[in-house]
């Protein structure tokens, strides 16, 4: 009874290709629809050859569509009209093969096309064997994949079909279900009606028309931030210094560069923002003078006099009215608590996340991050490594919940 609540009514297009692990998304297929999702199922050939369509068709109580031209409405067209119906795809069992198909933009089949006509987010749960998994043709199709904004259910250890003990696991249909289940919100729009403002990226400090200072940060973090508040309804703003990466749906993005750009587009929107996270790695300093032309070499040493930037997160949270939340980040390489904590303090912040940017798996640049939270009422979430969207649900529901008990 409770999953019915959490995905009533959702539509969820199952692509499911070819492997030993499909009987799981037989599983998969009957879990979503006891959470109460709308299920249709695309099947490959090869799928076929190992769970017959009735199968699916039985459990989903929706036709199964196998073919691209075997158009079942004659009034649509198939691929186009599963790619547009569906709040989520997602391809479960998903081979080698597939995942490089996707990654090269490939459609020679209906699931391919089909992912290729959609605009709703696309997850991918691969399977396949240990070997296979970490080949760097696989490898850089995945990362190809996290780049182009596919979200990933990573596979299990254990006991694979091939006899191999190891990574390749489909994921067990029950946590791909709580992951769906997690990424609709719970299907509670209870950010309803408030405006989240979230800052993305690196800054870039000009010295002359070619050259700037910078760091790591791609905003990957901040997009995962943006999109997991609009899933809770939030009318959301995202501030970021980059557009190369897929803006989530409903997020408004406005585009800026230097440290003062931020500022300056952050106060547009300070009296009306309920909700600050700032993710952006912001310079500290910015050269004093920049140069109209191109800075010529000349012998000898050369130096760059800097000031000192505003404090975007420190204004925001000195100058914050009564209700409003302001969440700021911590990148540090040492003494992650005391730092935080400091940080917590003089910015005036409610939240602060820190992370330890030296740490593989967290920080710069990765899918995923590992962070502890600091509330400035002392209590201290310390996360496992996890999905950057992950780390994003989590920060956003910690949020609701403080609104909530206060
Ligand atoms: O973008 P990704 O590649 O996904 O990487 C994510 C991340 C590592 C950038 C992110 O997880 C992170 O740690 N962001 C904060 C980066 C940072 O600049 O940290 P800081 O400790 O230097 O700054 C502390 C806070 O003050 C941050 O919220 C920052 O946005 C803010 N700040 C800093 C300087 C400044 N002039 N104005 C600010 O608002």
């Amino acid at each position: 009874m409770r999953w019915k609540f959490m995905m009533n009514g959702k539509n969820i297009l199952l692509a499911v290709t070819g492997g030993i692990a499909v009987y799981k998304a037989v599983a998969l297929t009957s879990k979503l629809t006891q959470a109460g999702a709308n299920v249709k199922v695309m099947l490959s050939e090869h799928a076929a050859n190992f769970v017959p369509p009735l199968s699916f068709q039985v459990l989903s109580r929706n036709d199964v569509y196998t073919d691209t031209f075997d158009e079942k409405d004659s009034r649509v067209v198939a691929h186009i009209d599963l790619a547009d119906w569906a709040d989520l795809v997602i391809v479960a069992p998903a081979t080698a093969n597939t995942i490089g198909r996707m990654a090269n933009g490939i459609a020679d089949d209906l699931i391919t096309t089909t992912l290729l006509a959609t605009e709703s987010p696309v997850w991918v749960a691969p399977a396949m064997n240990v070997h296979m998994i970490s080949h760097p043709a696989v490898v850089r199709n995945i990362e190809q994949l996290y780049a182009d904004g596919i979200r990933f259910i990573e596979p299990e250890e254990g006991y694979l079909a091939c006899g191999y003990v190891g990574r390749g696991r489909l994921e067990e249909p029950e946590k791909i279900v709580a992951r769906i289940e997690e990424f609709f919100g719970g299907d509670q729009h209870d950010l309803a009606g408030k405006k989240v403002l979230v800052t993305a990226g690196a800054t870039r400090e000009r010295i002359d028309p070619v050259r700037y200072f910078t760091n790591h940060s791609t905003g990957k973090m901040g997009y995962a931030i943006a999109e997991a508040a609009a899933l809770r309804g939030a009318e959301v703003t995202l501030i970021a210094t980059t557009n190369a990466l897929p803006v989530p749906r409903g997020v408004t993005h406005v585009l800026v560069d230097s440290a003062e750009s931020m500022y300056q587009a952050v106060q547009t929107h300070q009296a009306d923002t309920d909700i600050f996270i700032f993710t952006a790695a912001v310079a500290d300093y910015t050269p004093l003078e920049v140069h109209a032309h191109k800075i010529k070499k000349q012998p000898g040493d050369f130096t760059v006099s800097m000031k000192r930037t505003k404090d975007i997160l420190k204004t925001i949270g000195t100058e914050k009215r009564p209700g409003q939340v302001v969440v700021g980040f911590a990148a540090e390489t040492q003494d992650l608590e005391t730092n935080a904590k400091k940080k917590l303090s003089e910015k005036n912040a409610d939240f602060i996340v820190a992370n330890n940017v030296a740490e593989s798996g967290a920080g710069f640049g990765t899918d995923t991050n590992i962070v502890t939270i600091y509330e400035d009422n002392g209590a201290v979430h310390e996360l496992p490594i996890l999905a950057k969207a992950e780390v994003a649900q989590k920060i956003i529901a910690l949020i609701i919940k403080r609104s909530e008990n206060e």
